[in-house]
């Protein structure tokens, strides 16, 4: 049985459908990178299995149970997380009240995921009452991957987590996933940075209009000269 199991997934906005039968699997402790390009539905997908946007048809199955239609924060609680591109950390709030919000529908005691989340990322322990707005980038992309681990994530879905940021940014944050990924974490990740997103891959996918085209092992896809032409600027 696959962690994930998204099948033939048709959905969009309204009226406009924008996945025309997708299908996406990842299993226990996968990292699985979907690259693609601008306005395929990358971001369209992510939203489709955390259910921000509506499946028409098709299915999404996450450790066997159907999850197709549920509302977002019952999937939430079942293990997935999403991280979005932007917009996905309190600017007003310190790092430290942003990692409590992260618990937030927590009952128990999530202290130890707050020391756990600083032993990860050493930065943001070191100033814990600085303001999420005041971070640079970076630092805040960060902050979002330690608030999403607050809940204990199965599997994580990650929205370009390195877009915009300078190359030893990029490096960095990648890292942090791999890091994570280490703790047993699955990730299905989109990244601009396909080069070296598919390097520390197990699996990757391309999408284009809104529609499966290639999907290998990470190495395979980095090895592909068409791919390479297209999306790895070789
Ligand atoms: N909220 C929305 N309402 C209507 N159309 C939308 C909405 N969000 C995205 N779209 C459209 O859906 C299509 C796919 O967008 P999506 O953001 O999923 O692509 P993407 O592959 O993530 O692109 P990018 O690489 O630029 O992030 C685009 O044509 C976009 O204009
Ligand atoms: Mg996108």
């Amino acid at each position: 049985m696959n962690l994930l199991d998204v099948s033939n997934v048709v959905a969009g906005y309204g009226e406009t459908e924008i996945l025309h039968g997708v299908s996406v699997t990842v299993e226990q402790g996968e990292i699985v990178t979907i690259i693609g390009p601008n306005g395929s539905g990358k971001s369209t997908l992510l939203k489709a299995i955390i259910g921000l946007v509506q499946t028409k048809q098709g299915q999404v199955s996450f450790r066997g149970e159907d999850i197709t239609g549920m509302a977002p924060d019952l999937i939430v609680r079942k293990g997935i997380c999403y991280v979005p591109q932007s917009s996905n950390v309190f600017s007003s709030l310190t790092i430290h009240e942003n990692l409590e919000m992260g618990a937030f529908v927590r009952t128990d005691d999530y202290r130890h995921r707050i020391a756990e989340a600083y032993d990860l990322f050493p930065d943001l322990a070191e100033r814990p009452n600085e303001r999420a707005g005041r971070l640079s980038g970076g630092q805040r992309q960060m902050l979002a991957l330690a608030r999403a681990l607050m809940l204990d994530p199965i599997l994580l879905l990650l929205d370009e987590p390195s877009a915009g940021l300078a190359p030893n940014m990029v490096s960095l944050v990648l890292d942090k996933i791999l890091g994570i990924n280490r703790t047993g974490v699955a990730m299905l990740l989109l990244e601009q940075n396909a080069h070296e997103a598919l390097k520390l891959s197990n699996r990757g996918y391309v999408l284009a209009s809104g529609q499966n085209q290639i999907e290998d092992r990470g190495e395979n896809l980095l090895g592909n000269p068409e791919v390479a032409r297209l999306y790895l600027g070789g």
